[in-house]
């Protein structure tokens, strides 16, 4: 099972919304087993699945805090779809990252508990809360590599690069294996003259940007409202076909990858 991190230290910029699209096109237009990880205490990745309540059976009693949690990572998964599953979260996560900072080995606990379900899925996607706290880290050091939804906006360059330097500083301390996939332009609106400047400036700063660009429309937040991922709600829409570029474009990476 190959694992990826979507991550942002910056919210509002579609991880979550990417997250369940890549996913939803991974599973059913590349038959992978998917598994996707909400490992956010916000929990939207759960919700836009149209998982409600987990019932004190989601990830944070996976987890644990300052000790280990008490349930299996397999019993939390729920199936969504053919080849979709999900392991959900609640708010209770707040409390696991909390707990976290005095575990031992609390970098590595979301790995471990991946570990369990390796054989399981061919791909896990891990749907990151917007900071750099504990959870974050957790799925920065359990993922093969990390893609980054971003706004295509001038002023946050400066913490992109902050973002990317954190990486690195990853790499050295916790996860020498993590790959970069790419930096995704998400709200991109190619007739605005400022994203314009904004991605030619991205790339003129090295960042490794990826084909696929992600553009506005109102059905992706009226999918995630009614439980489901612009893929499914309105397949012919621009966003859609979007978001199966980046699915191809993952599928490519991952075929490389995993044999089957
Ligand atoms: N491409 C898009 N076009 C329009 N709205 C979007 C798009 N992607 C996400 N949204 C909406 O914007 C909000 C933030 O997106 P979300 O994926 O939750 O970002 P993050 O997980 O980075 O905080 C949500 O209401 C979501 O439905
Ligand atoms: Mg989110």
């Amino acid at each position: 099972m190959k694992i990826i991190a979507i991550a942002n230290h910056k919210g509002g910029v579609g991880k979550t919304a990417t997250a369940h699209a890549l996913g939803t096109v991974l599973a059913t237009d590349y038959d992978w087993q998917v598994l996707l990880v909400d490992i956010d205490p916000q929990s939207s990745l759960t919700g836009a699945c149209g998982v409600g309540d987990t019932a004190g059976e989601g990830l944070a009693e996976v987890l644990g805090g300052a000790t280990p949690g008490d349930i299996a990572m397999s019993e939390v998964i729920t199936q969504l779809d053919d080849g979709l599953y999900l392991a959900p979260a609640d708010l209770a996560l707040a409390a696991t990252e909390l707990g976290l900072v005095s575990r031992m080995g609390r970098e590595n606990v979301l790995k471990k508990a991946l570990a369990t379900v390796n054989g399981d899925y061919d791909v896990a996607i891990v749907d990151c809360p917007p900071s750099l706290g504990l959870l974050t880290l957790n799925a920065l050091t359990a993922a093969d590599a990390v893609l980054i939804p971003t706004q295509p906006q001038v002023v946050d360059l400066r913490g992109l690069r902050l973002f990317m330097d954190t990486l690195d500083q990853i790499r050295v301390e916790l996860n020498p294996e993590l790959e970069t996939l790419g930096v995704l332009p998400t709200f991109y609106d190619r007739r605005l003259n400022h994203h314009k400047a904004a991605l030619g400036a991205m790339e003129r700063a090295g960042l490794p940007l990826m084909e696929s660009q992600i553009g506005r429309s109102v059905r992706v937040a009226e999918a995630a409202a009614s439980g489901e991922t612009v893929v499914t709600y309105e397949p012919k829409n621009p966003q859609a076909e979007a978001y199966r570029g980046l699915a191809q474009e993952i599928n490519q990476w991952l075929k490389s990858k995993v044999n089957r």
